[in-house]
């Protein structure tokens, strides 16, 4: 087969970020990304806010991206755009902008799944990172999800195990809430992490069978203790902060790693890939790790700019269905609750 230069713009709008990237066969050209800071007063995501965010960012956004990229729109051998799930005034945006782009430049246009691009964030080319052989499991861990899939292959994948409430990045991010730490908490209690004794506090595990999670019961306990501490000692959570953010987030590691066991185990698959932006997190890299010589697993941890909310992933999968003539029609829409 003669070599073909297939170039994908990818547009991500999902929920805060606006993002768009280029792809030129497997290889990234751009990748960027437009954060919303007008949520961090709000300790949360605004739906109506982020909608309009997206609205003023997406031009400036592909235009980077297309800059960055160096080439010219007329060159685009098709667009990727999130079709869900995630949020619908947000999705909206995306989706309206891809289908007109395409329809303008007739070229394929081609829908992707936010979950299913988390995933196969792990086949873009980049020197020095793996690609996962198939099957393999799939970890996703962010502030909207929390899912354990089993990938056969690209588009051959079956969820085995998800939240039932509260996603994994939620439960860091409410549990700095009641700590007083700003928003999203993550990243901070990471850093703390680091400087305190995991073992100082002990936090109960919640128990739900199955490969399924679930996180609000452990906010809520980490709220009673909290309320109860400090009704002792008012000054309780400066005087222990470091000590409580090891603990805590020993606790969701814990969690996280049995499940993940629990998995390997009930498939026999030994290959672990994670995603979303709570793979950031040092403690869970190293259990991650840890577990390679413990549990005998093999694990693939993205660039970090693949593994947060990026378009980078929407363009990657756009490049794998473009491959396969997986083209959508004009007349789709955007999907807040799309499955994989
Ligand atoms: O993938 P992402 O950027 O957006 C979505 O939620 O889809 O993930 C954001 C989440 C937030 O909950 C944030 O607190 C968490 O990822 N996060 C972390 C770390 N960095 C980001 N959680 C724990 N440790 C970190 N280092
Ligand atoms: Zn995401």
């Amino acid at each position: 087969m003669t070599k073909q230069n297939i170039y994908i713009l990818g547009i991500e709008s999902s929920c805060d970020d606006t993002a768009a990237a280029v792809i030129h066969n497997g290889k990234i050209l751009s990748n960027i990304v437009a954060n919303q800071k007008i949520h961090e007063e709000f300790g949360g995501v605004v739906p109506e806010l982020a909608s309009r965010a997206h609205q003023q960012n997406i031009v400036p956004v592909v235009t980077q991206a297309l800059a960055k990229a160096k080439i010219e729109k007329e060159q685009l051998s098709g667009i990727a755009f999130t079709r869900g799930p995630g949020l619908m005034g947000s999705l909206l945006v995306g989706t309206s902008f891809a289908k007109s782009l395409a329809f303008g430049l007739n070229i394929p246009l081609i829908d992707v799944n936010h979950m299913q691009a988390h995933i196969l964030a792990h086949f873009i080319d980049e020197e020095g990172f793996n690609k996962p052989p198939f099957p393999f499991l799939a970890m996703t861990i962010s502030g909207g999800h929390t899912q354990i899939v089993r990938v056969n292959h690209y588009f051959n994948m079956e969820v085995i195990g998800e939240t039932i409430d509260d996603a994994v990045g939620e439960a860091f991010d409410k549990s700095g809430k009641i700590l007083g730490l700003g928003y999203p908490a993550g990243p901070e209690i990471d850093k703390r992490a680091k400087l305190g004794n995991p073992k100082a506090f002990k936090f109960t595990k919640p128990r739900v069978d199955g490969l399924n999670f679930s996180f609000s019961g452990l906010k809520t306990a980490i709220l009673y203790f909290i309320q109860n501490e400090t009704k002792a000692n008012p000054n309780f959570i400066t005087e222990n902060l470091n000590d409580i953010c090891a603990s805590i987030q020993l606790t969701i590691i814990g969690i996280l790693i049995d499940k993940l066991k629990l998995a390997v185990k009930t498939t026999g698959i030994k290959h672990i890939a994670i995603g979303g932006g709570v793979s950031a997190n040092s403690g869970i890299r190293q259990a991650l790790k840890d577990g390679e010589q413990k549990f005998g697993w093999t694990t693939y941890v993205p660039k970090f700019e693949f593994t947060t909310d990026n378009a980078a992933m929407i363009a990657i999968v756009g490049y794998l269905k473009y491959l396969e003539g997986d083209f959508s029609e004009q007349n789709i829409t955007a999907s807040a609750r799309l499955k994989i």
